[in-house]
């Protein structure tokens, strides 16, 4: 694997935020200005609503804005639903896939992962793909194998030819305030990246690896510095700018 690859830390809003919330990234661009050098890529994924007004607010600074989710078509008649093209026209440069929110609430399946991913490659976003067990998946001994699957999949063949973002994000501790042991995050980052070398090649060896369940301030630090851990998707901790800017420095 390269030395050390640049992380990635990502904010995913999820379903929080009105015109109001713009005040965040204003108040992140200012703090990653005074900070001047930063060692890692900064994303925050608001809801469709603020795309376009919170890329407009990051002009100028090394923020990027994704969005939470795309259909798989560009276009047509889906009541409700955003395109990858439209969400690239409102000035994402990345998109989270097959959160386990999305899997839970909307009923995704690793296969309409795979499509959406194709449809993000298609129009130019880079998809950030979520995989993670449950806590009874994990109690049984079956994480591995579940992540395996949901992996082989969500990726798409062609997935080989790009940059490749992965977010390990166990169910269990999403918005629970509750993480992995370092061990079993490192254990299961590598167990990843195994995966993703042996179908991608190179392509595996350099994929990113996000880690994300309850990260904060407080624990950052230590997650960001486990074995195979390239950065971080943040949802609660994201949405203070303050709160995020230090899960940013703590890399
Ligand atoms: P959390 O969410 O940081 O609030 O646990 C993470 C996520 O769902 O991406």
């Amino acid at each position: 694997m390269q030395d050390r690859m640049r992380p990635l830390i990502a904010g995913n809003w999820k379903m929080n935020g009105t015109g109001a919330a713009l005040e965040q990234i204003a108040k992140l661009k200012t703090l990653l200005e005074e900070a001047g050098n930063i060692e890692s890529d900064v994303l925050v994924c608001p809801p469709a609503t603020l795309l376009h007004r919170a890329a407009q607010s990051a002009e100028g600074s090394p923020i990027r804005i994704g969005g939470q989710d795309c259909h798989s078509n560009p276009n047509g008649a889906h009541t409700g639903d955003v395109s990858a093209t439209m969400l690239f026209d409102a000035g994402a440069s990345h998109v989270i896939l097959g959160h386990s929110e999305r899997r839970t609430d909307h009923g995704e399946t690793s296969q309409a992962v795979n499509e959406k991913v194709q449809a993000a490659l298609s129009a130019g976003l880079i998809p950030i793909v979520c995989v993670g067990e449950t806590e009874a998946q994990r109690l049984d001994g079956t994480a591995n194998q579940v992540v395996n699957e949901q992996l082989s999949t969500s990726l798409p063949d062609n997935f080989g030819k790009t940059r490749i973002i992965i977010a390990y994000e166990p169910v269990w501790a999403i918005g629970t305030g509750r993480t992995p042991t370092l061990d079993d995050i490192a254990q299961m980052h590598a167990h990843i990246r195994t995966l993703l070398v042996s179908r991608f090649g190179s392509t595996g060896e350099n994929a990113l690896l996000l880690y994300g369940g309850s990260v904060k301030p407080s624990n950052a630090e230590e997650i960001l510095g486990t074995a195979d851990v390239n950065g971080a998707l943040v949802g609660g901790a994201s949405l203070l700018a303050n709160d995020f800017f230090s899960i940013i420095v703590a890399t």
